[in-house]
């Protein structure tokens, strides 16, 4: 608890995060992207993508997939936290699917590991889609003539259904972004791209977390960190709060749908999966892929803008380790110009 009081006395010097609830503007019913290889689509592929966009597969008939992971904006709903059914708010910034493949544990605390496992739980969480269960699911998939093409057995099973949305996810275009084309090709950086790269893996040192091996770059060290977004809210009532994950444990309560309902839950970050203390307010490291296009920031969305986040991410990280790191604002205007060329170009 001790490591808690200290948070505390940091979080004084801390700036406190604006919650921006921006409730306008939900993507709705986006329209399903092109199905750019509509060949080489195996009908799993095909019945995911169906699913995904299927707005009736919810409590009140408004919400799929797609309503929070928008393909425009890579897979993401430009919201700080999103909105499911019966517009209700949740308690978390909705990731980028295109990494989901990725990531060697999945949402922002970690608490799962499995696509095809968190490929079904949004149907049935009441912050997201609000059905009252897997049967419900399955009962008004199969009442759809649409499915029955897709259905290897009759009726279409849970495991169909999983496998359908998991082939799906897998089959997201990962193509290279610049970054990745110019370490063979150095050229394709401008020189002031190239200076913010040497920042990012020298003196900011944001390569220590946001890695750049792999090709693509993966960018995350698939490890959880604490830098004190959102976590002042609930310094005060770690062990009340414990009591209460403890209790969901006993009745049998998803973690899932206690992080998206409860926002002091959420802000316990990975403890809530591993209940140890240097866990507290930890969250993983999110891949910078595709960043231009995934504000607003954080994992419960507080950052609106990436000036924003950059600024943020030097202070904070520096603090963590206990060295400042002063970069000028034409160096940080140059990291970020780096973080710009994370993006693919389509
Ligand atoms: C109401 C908005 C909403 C809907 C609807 C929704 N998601 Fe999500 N999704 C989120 C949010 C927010 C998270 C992050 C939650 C967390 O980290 O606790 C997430 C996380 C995920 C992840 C983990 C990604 C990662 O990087 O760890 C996957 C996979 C995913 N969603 C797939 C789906 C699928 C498939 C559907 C439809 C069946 C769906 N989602 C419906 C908002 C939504
Ligand atoms: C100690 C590991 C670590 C270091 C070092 C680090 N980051 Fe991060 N970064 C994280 C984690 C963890 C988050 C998510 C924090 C949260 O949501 O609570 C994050 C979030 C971000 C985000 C928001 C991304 C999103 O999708 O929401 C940006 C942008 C970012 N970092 C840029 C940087 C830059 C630039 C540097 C170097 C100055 C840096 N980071 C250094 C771990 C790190």
């Amino acid at each position: 608890m001790e490591r808690i009081a200290l948070r505390g006395i940091l979080q004084i010097f801390l700036v406190t995060p604006v919650m921006f609830f921006a409730m306008s503007g939900l993507a709705g019913c986006e329209r399903l992207p092109p199905a750019s290889n509509a060949q080489k689509d195996t009908p799993a592929i095909a019945l995911g993508r169906e699913l995904f966009f299927d707005q009736s597969l919810s409590a009140d008939g408004t919400v799929s997939c797609a309503n929070c992971h928008v393909a425009s904006k890579s897979f993401t709903d430009g919201l700080s936290v999103s909105i499911g059914v019966n517009e209700r708010p949740g308690t978390r910034n909705a990731p980028d699917l295109s990494d989901a493949t990725v990531y060697s544990t999945l949402f922002w605390d970690g608490r799962e590991s499995e696509l095809n496992v968190v490929a079904l739980q949004a149907f049935t969480n009441p912050r997201e889609m609000g059905l009252t269960d897997v049967d419900a699911l399955l009962k008004q998939v199969n009442a759809q003539p649409r499915y029955a093409r897709f259905a290897r057995s009759n009726p279409l099973d849970q495991s169909d259904i999983a496998e359908g949305l998991t082939q799906y996810l897998r089959s997201l275009p990962r193509q290279p972004t610049r970054y990745d084309r110019s370490v063979e090709k150095p050229s394709l950086l401008t020189a002031d791209e190239r200076a913010g790269l040497a920042l990012f893996t020298g003196k900011a040192a944001c390569a220590e977390c946001h890695v750049l091996a792999g090709n693509p770059a993966a960018l995350t060290d698939q490890k959880f960190h604490y830098a004190g977004v959102g976590f002042e809210q609930i310094a005060g009532d770690v062990t009340v709060l414990l009591g209460r994950l403890e209790h969901a444990t006993r009745t049998g309560q998803p973690l899932g749908e206690l992080v998206l309902s409860e926002r002091e839950i959420a802000e316990l970050g990975r403890f809530s999966v591993t209940r140890r203390p240097p866990d507290l307010g930890a969250f993983r490291t999110p891949s910078l892929r595709n960043v231009a296009r995934t504000a607003p920031y954080m994992h419960d969305g507080s950052v609106a803008t990436l000036d924003k986040a950059v600024e943020r991410e030097i202070y904070y990280r520096s603090l963590g380790r206990g060295r400042a790191v002063n970069l000028t604002v034409t160096e940080q205007r140059q990291l970020t110009a780096f973080l710009l060329a994370l993006s693919t170009e389509n």
